[in-house]
């Protein structure tokens, strides 16, 4: 498999071929996700949430992302990467921002990053772009300010809201961002912004009047237990199979059936040998 640019995904845009992409934290789900086939992956914050168990996205940190990233460079070789800036790692500065960029980048492997934030954040985005790094944006619902956003909700639903995510979408662009994902926004206004400005536009939860789709892996895959947004489609329900397995598992050890005589190794000398031998230890053993 070829690995993916950003130069094919504004190619594909042009095609009006959609992008399938999903979060990924570690080595197993980069392979899963690279012999699916998906276009890209994201080593979202969400991290925190879905495989460290966090509360939020908030404590998570650059050290975190960046082992995880190397776990998904690790398992999808060939799949394009975009890295998500954790909280604290570029809302301080654009220098600060483009530093925690550029680490990601030599440290992770990485082929892009994402930031959260609109026009608060076009400094930020502007020195990261400048230092030749491919920036994702990311606005709407942006979790790691849910508590000015007053929790995990849908933004742009009224005139006025919807006039902040457009004018956030048009900044972002200005700023040098090469892509933009729109997150919890109506599909109207999320159409409305594809049309409006010409990077590859992708949906979280945005319709899909756009160039492509993301989704959580703990999401979609039935992982993560705690709640399931509204936009949410389950494609598979990873829990219940696993609880079900760990289940049939104790069962076996409980009842003697498990291990079989195909999971056991077997002796290569004779048994006479064998007897020889804990003959010598028990022997040994009465002294
Ligand atoms: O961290 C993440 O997975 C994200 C998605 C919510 C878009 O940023």
């Amino acid at each position: 498999m070829k690995k993916k640019s950003i130069l094919d995904f504004i190619q594909m845009k042009e095609d009006g071929e959609k992008v399938a992409w999903m979060t990924a934290y570690d080595y197993p789900m980069a392979s899963f996700s690279e012999q699916a086939g998906l276009d890209m992956i994201l080593v979202g914050d969400s991290l925190g949430m879905i495989v460290l168990g966090y509360k939020d996205t908030i404590p998570v940190t650059m050290e975190e992302s960046i082992i995880h990233c190397q776990a998904v460079r690790r398992g999808a070789p060939n799949t394009f990467i975009i890295g998500d800036m954790p909280f604290g790692s570029y809302q301080i500065s654009p220098e600060v921002a483009a530093a925690n960029a550029i680490r990601f980048l030599k440290e992770a492997n990485v082929d892009a990053i994402k930031l959260e934030g609109g026009i608060r954040v076009c400094e930020q985005i502007q020195a990261i772009a400048e230092s030749g790094i491919v920036v994702f944006g990311h606005i709407g619902l942006t979790p790691q300010s849910s508590g000015v956003q007053g929790g995990f909700k849908a933004q742009g639903r009224t005139v006025e809201s919807a006039r902040a995510v457009i004018d956030d979408a048009i900044a972002v662009e200005k700023a040098g961002a090469m892509a933009l994902l729109v997150e919890g926004v109506p599909s109207e206004v999320t159409s409305f912004i594809t049309k409006v400005i010409n990077i590859p536009v992708y949906s979280i939860g945005a319709g899909i009047d756009c160039d492509g789709q993301l989704l959580i892996c703990g999401d979609m895959l039935g992982m993560f237990q705690e709640f399931t947004p509204k936009f949410v489609k389950k494609y598979a329900n990873i829990a219940e199979v696993a609880v079900q397995g760990i289940k049939d598992y104790i069962s076996d050890v409980k009842t003697l059936k498990f291990p079989e005589d195909k999971h056991c190794y077997h002796i290569k000398d004779s048994e006479d040998a064998f007897d020889k031998l804990f003959e010598e230890y028990e022997l040994s053993a009465l002294k």
